[in-house]
């Protein structure tokens, strides 16, 4: 197996799977609001994906997971199973959007705020991006994937937060999850060297607390030990010749 160069007609088909699941967070935003449920969120962006982007909702039946996107609110972690509760004024929530279209993936994560999060949630969130993007700048050829994991680790810890590690980035294309594994801890100058034409995500998860996680009965929805806050954000990479691609870069973010 190893790591999949894409070929650059592949690379025309991730580009435009990363701009639909991008445009679904962006559909979605102005509906994150105090009194919505996580429920109702995967239903607009469920119809939004199959109706309006003629593509597929990648979680749904993805080893069981019963629904179109992840949800994770406060101290969940990832992997969060939308439900009835409804979201309340100050929660901070993860959503987690994979679509295919063509036959390939675009996988992508932001956190949101539901009314008037705390001076810590707020916080977390944007040193949780920051992280995400310490990472993004060390994706070009010859670096390698040590020097992301590096970056965004040293970042995070320097404000006094924790890197998850029982989940990591990954390679993305044809299959939802490809090799390699994209940690996002470890040692600068170790792991293999990025090379045009591959693709993968980096999607730390950022806790407030300690970096223990742990499995909710429900065989999916992963929280934090201590039950502090954990923020995520995740972005599809394609390495090219001179430094990366963002295939899933929104609007709010491009300069
Ligand atoms: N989108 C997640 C990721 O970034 C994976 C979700 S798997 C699911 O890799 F089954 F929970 F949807
Ligand atoms: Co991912
Ligand atoms: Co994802």
């Amino acid at each position: 197996m190893g790591v999949i160069i894409k070929t650059q007609a592949e690379i025309e088909k991730m580009r435009v799977a990363g701009r639909l699941a991008a445009e679904v967070l962006e559909m979605i935003e102005p509906h994150v609001r105090p009194g919505v449920t996580t429920e109702k969120l995967d239903r607009l962006c469920h119809r939004y994906i199959v109706d309006q982007q003629g593509a597929i909702p990648a979680p749904l039946n993805y080893r069981g997971f019963p629904c179109a996107i992840c949800t994770s609110v406060n101290h969940q972690v990832c992997h969060g199973i939308p439900g009835d509760k409804k979201l309340k004024d100050g929660d901070i929530v993860n959503i987690d959007i994979t679509v295919i279209k063509d036959g390939y993936h675009g996988d992508t994560s932001k956190m949101f705020v539901a009314g008037q999060p705390s001076v810590l949630a707020q916080r977390l969130i944007k040193v949780a991006h920051q992280a995400l993007w310490q990472g993004i700048k060390q994706a070009r050829p010859g670096r390698r994937l040590g020097d992301i994991g590096h970056a965004v680790q040293r970042f995070a810890e320097s404000h006094n937060y924790s890197v998850v590690r029982e989940y990591c980035g990954h390679g993305i294309g044809k299959a939802f999850h490809e090799e390699p594994q994209v940690l996002h801890y470890g040692k600068a100058g170790d792991g293999i060297e990025l090379a045009p034409g591959m693709c993968f995500t980096i999607e730390p998860m950022i806790n407030a607390g300690k970096h223990q996680v742990k499995t909710l009965p429900d065989g999916w929805t992963v929280v934090t030990r201590d039950r502090k806050l954990s923020a995520q954000w995740e972005h599809t990479l394609l390495i090219t010749e001179h430094g990366h691609e963002i295939l899933t870069l929104r609007a709010e973010e491009r300069a």
